[in-house]
């Protein structure tokens, strides 16, 4: 029992996540960080080859990620709901227009993440099995980065819903109303079997099933799409 309150006083909590990640994770750990302040967190933040790389060299506790991998020896935790929707400039002439075709969505340019991301493999995916090519404008590593450059009118993409977690569906973003989205993808929450999860770690662990709802869309984005 000492050594449980010693771990929970001191440990090291390591978690990698993939990029949409970033806008639920760190929210998560303000409260967890306050009950337990003496561990130290690290979060690494890539794109889900990179988490793919971390994780088969086991190199973190736990791995927030889409779409587990069938062949590594893991256990897999079904965690949150991941939308990814169309996201155009609020000044785009689709903004609101109903039920908007794929035909015509294809017409526009879009800006698409960089190979290796698991949110570019959905959206291709989804566009391959409706045998309809995209019309990729530009390639861009970074949720943020599509962010700015749809709002500044380069294109339109497709991301997460959590990437506007901060500014809501109201703001300089808009989702467009388009037939078969949102795609409806989900995040897991993995790590190796063979890995002994530290007491901290387990912490964590049941803290995200138990606080799950503070981060869920129902939650976040309290008016439905
Ligand atoms: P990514 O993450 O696009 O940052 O790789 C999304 C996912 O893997 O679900």
């Amino acid at each position: 029992v000492i050594a449980d309150l010693q771990g929970l006083k001191k440990g090291n909590l390591r978690l990698a996540t993939i990029t949409t990640g970033k806008y639920f994770v760190p929210r998560l750990l303000g409260e967890f960080r306050q009950e337990y302040p003496g561990i130290s967190i690290s979060l690494q933040i890539g794109n889900r080859q990179q988490i793919l790389d971390r994780l088969a060299n086991n190199l973190d506790d736990l791995y927030f990620l889409g779409k587990p991998p069938s062949n590594l020896d893991i256990n897999i935790r079904h965690f949150l709901e991941n939308p990814l929707v169309v996201i155009a400039s609020r000044q785009h002439p689709l903004v609101n227009e109903k039920k908007i075709s794929l035909e015509r969505i294809i017409q526009e340019p879009l800006i698409m993440r960089e190979s290796g991301s698991g949110t570019r493999m959905a959206v291709e995916e989804f566009f391959n099995e409706n045998r309809l090519q995209m019309n990729v404008e530009m390639e861009i590593s970074s949720n943020e980065a599509i962010k700015q450059a749809v709002y500044g009118g380069l294109g339109i993409s497709i991301l997460s819903l959590y990437s506007l977690a901060l500014e809501g569906v109201h703001g300089p973003l808009a989702v467009l109303d388009v037939e078969g989205f949102p795609l409806q993808k989900h995040w897991y929450i993995v790590y190796q079997k063979s890995k002994q999860l530290s007491i901290v770690a387990q912490a964590f662990l049941d803290y995200l099933f138990t606080h799950d709802e503070a981060v869920s869309i129902a939650q976040i984005f309290r008016k439905p799409l």
